[in-house]
C-alpha cells in the first residue's frame, strides 16, 4: 500500500474533530501520488460526501472547465481539501454547506501537512478563504494573498502557494457577466500557477 493509500485508510477512522459524526465519507485527496501541482479546496460537498471523492459535484465540474481552460490536465494534478468531511445544516430535504470553524481547520491541518509531504508539489493552488487559512493561518484573506506565488513552509513540506477564489465562489455570482468575469479571472490565476511549473 502506497503511503497515501495508507493516510487515506487513517483518515476514514480520524474523530479529531466532531465533522465524522454527521459527515457519510472521509473525502481524502486523489490525483497524481507525485504531482508538482496540488490545488486545494475547502471540504466535501454534499455530492462528493456521497460519492467519497473530491470535486465531483458542481464545483468539480466549474474547477474541470477552468483547468481545461488554463491547460492543466486534472489527472496530472492531486486534488485535495483543507477538511476531509463535509459540514452541513438540513435544510427541508437539502444539506447546505457550512463553513468549517476555526477549531475544524486546525484539527485536520495534520492530514493536508502530511499529503504535502507526500506528495511533495512544487505549486500549491489554495483555492477560497479555508484553504488559505489551513496553509497560512488565521486572518487570511483572499484579496491580500489572491495571484502571488508565496514560498511557504507547511509541516514538512516547501513549495510556493499561489491563492485564488474557490470555484463555488463563481457559482454564487449575480449574474452572467460577473460570473464570467469571475471565471477569467480564476483562469488566470490557474495559468500562472502552471506557468510557475514551466519555469
Ligand atoms: N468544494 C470543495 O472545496 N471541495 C470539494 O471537493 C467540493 C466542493
Amino acid at each position: 500500500m502506497s503511503t497515501l493509500e495508507q493516510l487515506a485508510k487513517e483518515a476514514a477512522s480520524c474523530t479529531r474533530c466532531d465533522l465524522y459524526q454527521r459527515a457519510t465519507a472521509t473525502v481524502f485527496g486523489e490525483g497524481r501520488p507525485d504531482s508538482p501541482l496540488a490545488l486545494v479546496g475547502e471540504q466535501p460537498g454534499d455530492q462528493e460526501d456521497k460519492q467519497g471523492h473530491p470535486f465531483v459535484g458542481p464545483a468539480g465540474h466549474l474547477l474541470d472547465r477552468a483547468l481545461h481552460d488554463s491547460g492543466i490536465d486534472r489527472a496530472d494534478a492531486y486534488l485535495t481539501n483543507a477538511v476531509k468531511h463535509f459540514k452541513w445544516d438540513a435544510r427541508g430535504k437539502r444539506r447546505i454547506h457550512q463553513r468549517p470553524n476555526g477549531t475544524e481547520i486546525m484539527a485536520c491541518r495534520g492530514w493536508l501537512e502530511a499529503e504535502l509531504a507526500v506528495v511533495g508539489p512544487r505549486v500549491t493552488v489554495a483555492m477560497g478563504a479555508v484553504a488559505g487559512e489551513a496553509i497560512f493561518g488565521r486572518g487570511f484573506r483572499v484579496r491580500d494573498h489572491r495571484g502571488r506565488l508565496e514560498e511557504i513552509t507547511v509541516g514538512g513540506w516547501q513549495g510556493a502557494v499561489l491563492s485564488t477564489v474557490h470555484p463555488s465562489s463563481i457559482l454564487r455570482a449575480q449574474d452572467n457577466d460577473a460570473r464570467e468575469e469571475a471565471f477569467a479571472g480564476f483562469v488566470a490565476d490557474l495559468v500562472r500557477a502552471r506557468e510557475a511549473l514551466a519555469a
